[in-house]
C-alpha cells in the first residue's frame, strides 16, 4: 500500500520523538498533521510544557524562537526557514535602549512579535491575546510599546498609563481598510465582525468586536450569531470552520494574506523531520533575559 505524505510524517515524529505544533494562519493540510493549532500564546504556553525532545514549529521565526527560548534543552525546528515575520524586524534592541535612556521612567513592554534581542531588553512580553492585562500589570505609570503601533494604540484604549506605541505593523492587518467593513456589512447585514487588534484604529472603531486569532474562534464557537466577517489573515477561516461548522464565515479582506505563514508546507516537514533541521537556537545570555520577560507574561 502507497504511503501518503501524511503516514510518512506521522512515522517520522514517532522515530524522532517529535511534536508538531502550528498556528492558526498555517495552511489546511499542516494544520491537519498538526499536535496542536492556536494562537501565539496558546503555542508560546504549550511550547513551555511539552514533554517530547523535539518541537516542530509551523509558524513563523519569532514563533520558534519564542519556544526555544522557553524550552533551551529542546530541538526546536522552524521548517521553512525564510518564514520571518516582517513587523518583528522593525524595531532593534538597540532602538528599545535608547528609548529607555529617552524615558528612564518607562517599562517596557514587548509584542511576541520581536525578536529575542528585543524581548531581552524589554521588562513583560505580550501577545493580542494578553496586551491590556500585561499593560495593567506593570507598576510604572508610562510604558513603552514596541513594535507594532495599533496594538499599542488599541491598549491605549483601556489604561489610564501613558503608551508610548512604537512605528511598527503587521502590512497583513494594516491595510485592512473602514470600506472593507462597510462592504462586508452590506453584502452580509446579520454577519458580526470581528477583527484582530492589528488593525488601524478606525478599523477597530468600526468592527464589533476584537480578539487575538484562537479568540476569534471561541467567539465564533460560543455566539449565538450565526454569520461572521472575520478581519485578520485568511488562514483562520479553517479552524474555524473545523471547530464551528454551523458557523458561516467571511473573510473581510480577500488580500489578508501572510506570505510567510504559507511558506511552510508537507514536504518542508517532512524533511525538517527527517533531518532535524533547520533548527532554531538563541544564544544563553539572550535567552535567559528574554526568557524572563516571556516567563513574567506567562506568570500572569
Ligand atoms: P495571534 O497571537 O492572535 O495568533 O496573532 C499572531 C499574529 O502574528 C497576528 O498577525
Ligand atoms: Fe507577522 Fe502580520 Fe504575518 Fe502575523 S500576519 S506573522 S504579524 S506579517
Amino acid at each position: 500500500m502507497n504511503q501518503t505524505i501524511q503516514d510518512e510524517i506521522a512515522r517520522l515524529k514517532r522515530e524522532q520523538g517529535a511534536v508538531i505544533i502550528a498556528h492558526n494562519y498555517q495552511i489546511p493540510e499542516v494544520q491537519d498533521i498538526a499536535d496542536l493549532v492556536g494562537d501565539s500564546l496558546e503555542l508560546a504556553r504549550a511550547a513551555a510544557g511539552l514533554e517530547e525532545e523535539t518541537i516542530v514549529f509551523c509558524g513563523v521565526d519569532f514563533m520558534a524562537e519564542t519556544a526555544a527560548v522557553l524550552a533551551p534543552e529542546k530541538r526546536v525546528l522552524l521548517p521553512a526557514v525564510d518564514a520571518l515575520c516582517p513587523m518583528a524586524r522593525m524595531v532593534t534592541a538597540g532602538e528599545v535602549r535608547s528609548l529607555r535612556g529617552r524615558y528612564p521612567e518607562a517599562e517596557v513592554a514587548c509584542y511576541v512579535n520581536t525578536p529575542a534581542e528585543v524581548k531581552a531588553e524589554s521588562d513583560i512580553c505580550c501577545t493580542s491575546a494578553n496586551a491590556v492585562a500585561v499593560v495593567e500589570s506593570l507598576d510604572a505609570d508610562q510604558v513603552i510599546f514596541v513594535p507594532d503601533r495599533n496594538l499599542g494604540r488599541y491598549v491605549a484604549r483601556f489604561t489610564a498609563k501613558e503608551i508610548l506605541p512604537w512605528e511598527g505593523f503587521c502590512y497583513v492587518h494594516d491595510r485592512m481598510t473602514v470600506e472593507d467593513i462597510d462592504r462586508a456589512r452590506e453584502t452580509h447585514p446579520d454577519a458580526e465582525v470581528l477583527v484582530h487588534p492589528e488593525c488601524r484604529p478606525e478599523v477597530i472603531d468600526a468592527a464589533d468586536h476584537v480578539f487575538s486569532t484562537s479568540g476569534m474562534v471561541r467567539h465564533v464557537c460560543s455566539s449565538p450569531g450565526e454569520e461572521f466577517v472575520i478581519g485578520t489573515e485568511n488562514g483562520i477561516l479553517y479552524p474555524m470552520q473545523k471547530k464551528c461548522p454551523g458557523k458561516r464565515c467571511y473573510p473581510l479582506s480577500e488580500q489578508a494574506i501572510c506570505v510567510n505563514m504559507k511558506k511552510t508546507d508537507l514536504p518542508l516537514v517532512r524533511k525538517a523531520l527527517e533531518r532535524l533541521e533547520p533548527r532554531v537556537t538563541v544564544p544563553p545570555e539572550i535567552a535567559d533575559r528574554a526568557r524572563a520577560a516571556i516567563e513574567r507574561m506567562l506568570a500572569l
